[in-house]
């Protein structure tokens, strides 16, 4: 039985045909920041990702390249897939390839254990197949070539000739589950989100379901076919299972029992494939089905889902490079409605990161700790007699807590940062109200000072808390100039749940000198 404490998190394991772009790394990022808030909320957080090598995607570039399939995953894996996550400070506890043995052998061992439960037999398809999608697709899903392909027919996702296969495979009788996939969506509304992609599920399943093809036999990059070695697995069957490969399935029953049912966080353009294919998958081997499938928006470019095929991706290091990690997770976090698309533009970054990067948070959090130095030789005073003012950030810093916590329940990112952010904007508002630098010109005012400046500091207190599974490099800056280690113990073990309590960093305690945290930008 899974344990009540564990928040298994995922996202896509992506194909190593190329580099990653920002539309990979947004999904990264928005994993790693639920990872990371649920592990400050004393979940076992344990966050997956991985690569996706097999398949005739992957071949065929591999083969344009000169390469084998395996030297050529191994190099993207290598020099970039693996580096990504450092370049935008992801914190997983796993990294998958499909390629590895404890992958290869658990697929396996899933293939007999579905055969012996009788769905799996022997039939013949043909049908329209996008090698760009790996997916047989039906005459609905696909367009009119146009200019580019005139007389053919394109898959509408990657506008790109589909082509004609004709096999026998071995199919999954996935049609079996049409119901017991109604009844998971109905008694789990949550199940799939958002609204929108879960609609569109709901729909295509009431439809009725075909069995599906699992296996190819005209390549060989994939994994066997246990009682048949002349078919592969079909990708995708494959790739699915990495949730379960990677987190002990077949291998350690304990520990994947302790940690399933996952959260998948997916692109909106493979969630039928983590809706629906896969808790069929699940139910027909006995597995409980996953816990929750996200299906977040397309960044876009010129209107059209940022892509590796269209060659339209931009890379992050890209972003990184000019405004570093920690602006390019705010970014975007907090400018895209997770669960909407949302177009990516220098501008809109640049202007974010001036307005609320630097003038925010970063001049909130500079001139608080200037003025401790200033006034009071660096050490926190403690706060007196609390006006009405004083409480208005008291209750914000709790409310903001209580909505925040409130969002990621319900994985809605962006408005966990909005509600952390009010407090930066009531701060804000607060200093220039209370005119520490007009207070400090009469001892007279040394009292009011005091309170000014530790509710200053301990508004800040809270903001770091909160902004930290969002921007880890900063938060940590500050956390440190706030002298907070030795008083609160280290920033990742803070707990969400009571950081809206007031009153938690000393009076007494020395902060020390605070670089810019998000310097300017030179053009
Ligand atoms: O589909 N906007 O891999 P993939 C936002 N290997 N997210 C984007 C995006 C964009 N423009 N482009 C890509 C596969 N993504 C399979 C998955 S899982 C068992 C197998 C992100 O390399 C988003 O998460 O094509 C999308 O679902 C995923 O990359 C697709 O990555
Ligand atoms: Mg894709």
């Amino acid at each position: 039985m899974s344990s009540e404490n564990s928040y298994f998190i995922t996202t896509p394991i992506f194909y190593v045909n190329d580099v990653p772009h920002i539309g990979h790394a947004y999904t990264e990022v928005a994993a790693d920041v639920l990872a990371r808030w649920n592990r400050q909320n004393g979940k076992d957080a344990w966050m997956l990702t991985g690569t996706d090598e097999h398949g005739q995607k992957i071949l065929r570039t591999s083969v344009a390249n000169g390469v084998s399939p395996q030297e050529w995953a191994d190099k993207l894996v290598t020099e970039s897939w693996k580096p990504l996550l450092d370049t935008i400070s992801i914190k997983n506890d796993d990294f998958i390839r499909t390629t590895e043995p404890r992958h290869e052998t658990a697929v396996q061992k899933f293939l007999e254990l579905l055969r012996d439960k009788g769905y799996i037999y022997s039939g013949e398809y043909e049908g329209y197949y996008c090698v760009g999608c790996e997916e047989y697709k039906q005459p609905g899903d696909l367009l009119e070539g146009g200019d580019d392909f005139p007389g053919e027919k394109v898959c509408a996702i990657h506008t790109r000739p589909i082509e004609i296969l004709k096999e026998s495979n071995y199919f999954f009788r996935m049609s079996d589950f049409q119901q017991q996939l109604l009844d998971l969506y109905e008694s789990q509304p949550d199940f799939i989100q958002p609204e929108s992609v879960r609609n569109e599920i709901l729909s295509f399943v009431r439809r009725g379901l075909d069995d599906l093809s699992i296996s190819r036999s005209s390549f060989d990059w994939g994994v066997k076919i246990p009682w048949d070695d002349s078919h592969v697995v079909y990708v995708w069957f494959e790739a699915l299972l990495n949730y379960i490969t990677a987190s002990g399935w077949g291998a350690d029953d304990e520990s994947f029992e302790a940690r399933w049912p996952a959260i998948h966080i997916v692109g909106k353009d493979i969630a039928r494939f983590h809706a629906v294919i896969w808790p069929a998958m699940l139910m027909a081997a006995g597995i409980t089905p996953p816990r929750r499938v996200f299906g977040h928006g397309w960044l876009l470019v010129g209107g059209e889902k940022m892509s590796k095929s269209k060659l339209t991706g931009i890379a992050p290091h890209q972003i990184t490079d000019v405004f570093g990690a920690d602006a390019f997770r705010y970014y975007f976090m907090r400018a895209i409605n997770f669960g909407q698309d949302g177009s990516f533009s220098w501008e809109d970054l640049s202007a974010r990161y001036q307005a609320e990067l630097a003038n925010g948070f970063g001049n909130l959090a500079s001139r608080t700790v200037a003025m401790v130095s200033r006034y009071f030789d660096g050490v926190i005073p403690a706060a007196t007699e609390m006006n009405e003012a004083d409480t208005v950030i008291v209750d914000t810093v709790r409310d903001a807590f209580t909505q925040a916590n409130a969002a990621i329940e319900k994985l809605a990112i962006h408005e966990a940062i909005a509600s952390v952010w009010r407090i930066v904007d009531a701060l804000n508002g607060y200093i220039t109200e209370q005119e520490p630098w007009a207070l400090a010109k009469d001892d007279a005012n040394r009292d009011r000072l005091s309170t000014v400046l530790y509710t200053a500091v301990e508004g800040l207190r809270a903001i770091t808390v909160g902004l930290s599974p969002i921007m880890p490099g900063a938060t940590q800056k500050l956390w440190q100039a706030l002298g907070a280690p030795e008083a609160l113990g280290e920033l990742e073990d803070q707990q969400m749940s009571r950081a809206g309590d007031w009153g938690q960093i000393p009076a007494g305690v020395t902060v020390s000198a605070l670089d810019a945290l998000f310097p300017r930008i030179e053009e």
